[in-house]
């Protein structure tokens, strides 16, 4: 392996640190490598020609008051795969907050579980306000460029998707809705180039929806008015609609006033989904309603019929109880864990011409964190890869290969201590069946304080990795992570 260092960040974490997001496992990452010629167990596939990129919450300062796993600043691992070869970067987001913080040598914004009132920067982003955006969250290839976003609500940063340099914020030609920001999970859908995106904040309309087109225009952006504020974290979308939602999971008006941002489960409210086309407006919603829940994220949609049928994992404990063991922090971040929201693979059918909503489990199993081939987004499809939780930690332990058409799971765990990221799949081909591919992701291995990135052949993951690649660190764990082929990139 050929390693270069090409960067350092200065870091003021204390070296006695105890919170467990920023230790062990969650340990972050302040030197910035190239690497090329990368050690590999096994053989890397010919026909894999792409990139993987992953965000990562990556806290570079100590915090003001505590610290939230999403506060971390954003860097992208990405790592790239050609001719049988692979070669590895990491870089922090430069973002416009990170900067400043450098300049000054310690946070000047507080995070997400202290009130704003204690940043000590009047300004910031995110729907609450006076928050940095550390555009941490999620990462997708739109036109070429990868877009890193945040999960709260901020700019859009542009990265070169293979040198990972970050090329300033998106504009879309000067109709960046700035005031509010996008949220993170803007879709990708492949058959038009498109880009969709939903934001959300405090004040009326409460949230927006929008299209970018291939071209990267904004070509579409309108208003979807909910009750009030709310805390929607991902959208979906079909062939000719975009689905928003309204989970009764949301900011304690009460406490809001106070100036103090606690998110409060509403089980007297139903979740509502506002069906709209794709280039519709407001007048056009069509809401749908069933039963309350919060859901992170959604695996996929497509049409059937009349119906609308949508698939995500739906909360069986949205507001789990406090956990009375371990440290103050592991008490704390308990709900963060996959068991503790206890969710599970579901389907939503709306039906267009009775409006009426059914659902219904599509597991047993608690998962989250739900992959598709992207190719089939918005499309019917028959197969998710969805990751699971180590009991009581946001850390992934196992994938599970689910077929929705037989009802059939396979998992492969990865072994005590080994845990890894969001595991897109990369097709093979143009054309091949839709599990005909690879499944990519990065694993910290805390056994052998290493890091690696699995390569899975998605039809038969129960074999394990066709390949270990070898990182030069052991990386952060991390979410959310993206496959673009290098017919997608513009390099
Ligand atoms: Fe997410």
């Amino acid at each position: 392996m050929k390693v270069e260092i090409v960067g350092r960040v200065l870091s003021t974490l204390p070296p006695e640190d105890d919170h467990p997001y920023r230790t062990g496992a969650w340990r972050p990452n302040h030197i910035e490598y190239d690497a090329t010629d990368l050690d590999v167990v096994g053989e890397i596939p010919n026909d894999l020609d792409g990139v993987y990129l992953r965000n990562t919450e990556n806290p570079v300062y100590e915090s003001i008051g505590r610290y939230h796993p999403f506060d971390g600043d954003g860097m992208v691992h990405m790592i790239r795969f050609r001719n049988g070869r692979a070669e590895y970067r990491n870089r922090f987001v430069r973002t416009l907050g990170l900067a400043d913080e450098q300049a000054a040598g310690h946070a000047l914004w507080a995070g997400l579980v202290e009130p704003p009132a204690r940043s000590l920067r009047a300004d910031g982003w995110g729907a609450r306000g006076r928050l940095k955006d550390a555009s941490s969250t999620d990462i997708v290839v739109h036109a070429g460029r990868a877009l890193t976003s945040f999960y709260q609500c901020g700019d859009l940063y542009v990265l070169d998707p293979t040198t990972l340099d970050t090329r300033g914020r998106e504009t879309w030609g000067g109709r960046f809705p700035s005031r509010v920001g996008v949220s993170a999970h803007t879709k990708v859908d492949e058959h038009t180039g498109e880009l969709l995106f939903f934001n959300y904040a405090t004040d009326p309309p409460y949230m927006h929806y929008g299209v970018v087109s291939a071209a990267n225009e904004l070509v579409h952006y309108t208003d979807i008015p909910l009750p009030g504020p709310r805390l929607p974290h991902d959208m979906a979308f079909t062939e000719h609609y975009a689905i928003l939602n309204d989970c009764p999971l949301f900011w304690d008006a009460e406490a809001m006033a106070k100036g103090i941002y606690a998110a409060r489960f509403h089980p007297e409210l139903p979740t509502r989904f506002a069906v709209v086309p794709r280039r519709g407006t407001n007048a056009d919603v069509r809401w749908f309603e069933a039963t309350p829940t919060y859901v992170l994220h959604w695996i996929n949609a497509y049409e059937e019929g009349d119906e609308i049928v949508l698939d995500g994992f739906f909360q069986r404990s949205p507001a789990p109880a406090p956990r009375r063991t371990g440290s103050y922090y592991e008490r704390m971040f308990h709900y963060l864990a996959l068991d503790a929201m206890d969710a599970r693979a579901h389907r939503w059918r709306f039906n267009l011409a009775t409006g009426r909503t059914t659902e219904t489990d599509l597991s047993d199993r608690v998962m989250e964190f739900g992959m598709i081939n992207a190719r089939y987004g918005g499309r019917p499809y028959r197969y998710a890869y969805n990751m699971t939780g180590k009991p009581g930690w946001f850390l992934f332990d196992g994938i599970v290969k689910h077929d929705l058409a037989t009802g059939r799971e396979t998992r492969y765990a990865f072994g005590d201590g080994i845990y890894a990221s969001e595991t897109p799949m990369a097709p093979r081909a143009p054309g091949a069946a839709e599990d005909d591919g690879y499944l990519v992701t990065f694993v910290t291995d805390m056994n052998a304080d290493r890091s690696e990135c699995w390569i899975f052949a998605a039809a038969e993951i129960a074999d394990g990795p066709l390949a270990r690649v070898r990182l030069p660190e052991r990386i952060s764990s991390g979410t959310h992570s993206c496959w673009a082929p290098s017919s997608a990139l513009h390099t």
